[in-house]
């Protein structure tokens, strides 16, 4: 499985005898490239990051350093899962920065979209390379590339690219699933013993909530809105739909409306549900969520989240509308 082309006849990795056998092949290779020395991982808790995480601690335990960054804008509990699964289950050197203030101190006020993911993206090079220069010794940067990545260098993931590492970075990479497509990667997370959530998990894009709290973010609309989402998700799960769809969240606007609550007035933010389904990302359909659970996400969303007084649905397709609102 050397080299940079994906051999077409490449036998793909469906079950987990054939996971096994890939990962005793990559501990094997992992270990003739680092030898003794160490290697710098960016740990997002995303699938791919991961499954590179458990596959390198396998392989090279505590020569694996793994940095994971909280920039404000994950969605509840992602980064204590980070810390559950890599620091305190698999025993991982994880150094954790949480730099919520950092970013959302830049963010403030930033209502332009393009200019938010900017300032996200270069203040986590910058936090990650603040990190990487405390470290002493470190021989080689572990990258979560999978073959997509690879396919799709020059279209439209380069210009999501942001949470991309700086390429001045003078290590040499270590990719061990750079030949695998997503769903192989599953197979090899689970193999591995990774949480079927994490490795199940539904895209999440790089400057997280940041671009679904709309414009200037605020922190009291952004804990409405990962609330919110957590809540959605919840139900999601409950009902199984959380299986079926591809990608499903809230987005939180900037303007209030008028509500009423406890007999008086109640003014709030609207929380829109965007549940799509697709293949590549390129163009999405809209799943059918069944009205009674619309009506018990939109009853527990506004009772239990203070600041949201309205729930409502995105029936747009991709196109016209993109999955993201921003
Ligand atoms: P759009 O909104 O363009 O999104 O229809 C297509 C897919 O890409 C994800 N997305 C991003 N992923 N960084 C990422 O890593 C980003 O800046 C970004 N923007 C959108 C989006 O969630 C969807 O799955």
């Amino acid at each position: 499985m050397q080299g940079n082309v994906r051999p077409e006849t490449m036998e793909r990795i469906t079950t987990k005898a054939l996971a096994d056998a890939f990962i005793e092949e990559q501990v094997k290779e992992i270990r003739e490239q680092v030898g003794d020395k160490k290697v710098l991982l960016a740990l997002s808790g995303g699938v791919d990051s991961s499954v590179v995480a458990a596959l390198l601690i396998k392989a090279i335990g505590k020569q694996l350093v793994c940095v994971h960054v909280n920039h404000g804008l994950m969605r509840k509990g992602e980064s204590e899962q980070v810390i559950e699964v890599f620091g305190k289950a698999l025993d991982a050197n994880l150094v954790y920065v949480d730099a919520t203030d950092r970013f959302l101190d830049l963010l403030k006020d930033v209502a332009e979209p393009e200019k938010k993911r900017k300032i996200i993206g270069g203040e986590f090079i910058k936090v990650f390379d603040e990190e990487s220069a405390k470290l002493e010794g470190i021989s080689f940067l572990a990258q979560g590339t999978i073959y997509p990545d690879i396919l799709e260098s020059d279209g439209v993931k380069a210009h999501h690219n942001v949470g991309g590492l700086p390429e001045d970075m003078e290590m040499e990479l270590v990719e061990p699933v750079k030949l695998l497509y997503k769903d192989e990667v599953r197979v090899v997370g689970e193999a591995l013993g990774l949480p079927h959530a994490m490795v199940y998990r539904q895209p999440f894009p790089g400057p997280g909530l940041g671009v679904r709290c709309l414009g200037a973010i605020t922190r009291d609309r952004l804990h409405a809105l990962r609330e919110a989402d957590a809540i959605l998700r919840e139900e999601f799960d409950n009902c199984g739909l959380a299986e079926k769809v591809w990608q499903y969240f809230i987005a939180v606007p900037d303007f209030k409306s008028v509500g009423v609550r406890d007999s008086k007035r109640y003014e709030g933010w609207p929380a829109i549900i965007r549940a799509v389904n697709t293949t590549d990302a390129m163009t999405a359909t809209i799943e059918e969520i069944p009205y009674a659970v619309l009506h018990k996400i939109t009853d527990r969303i506004t009772r239990e989240v203070e600041g949201i007084n309205r729930v409502l649905l995105d029936l747009t397709p991709k196109p016209i509308g993109t999955i993201e609102w921003e």
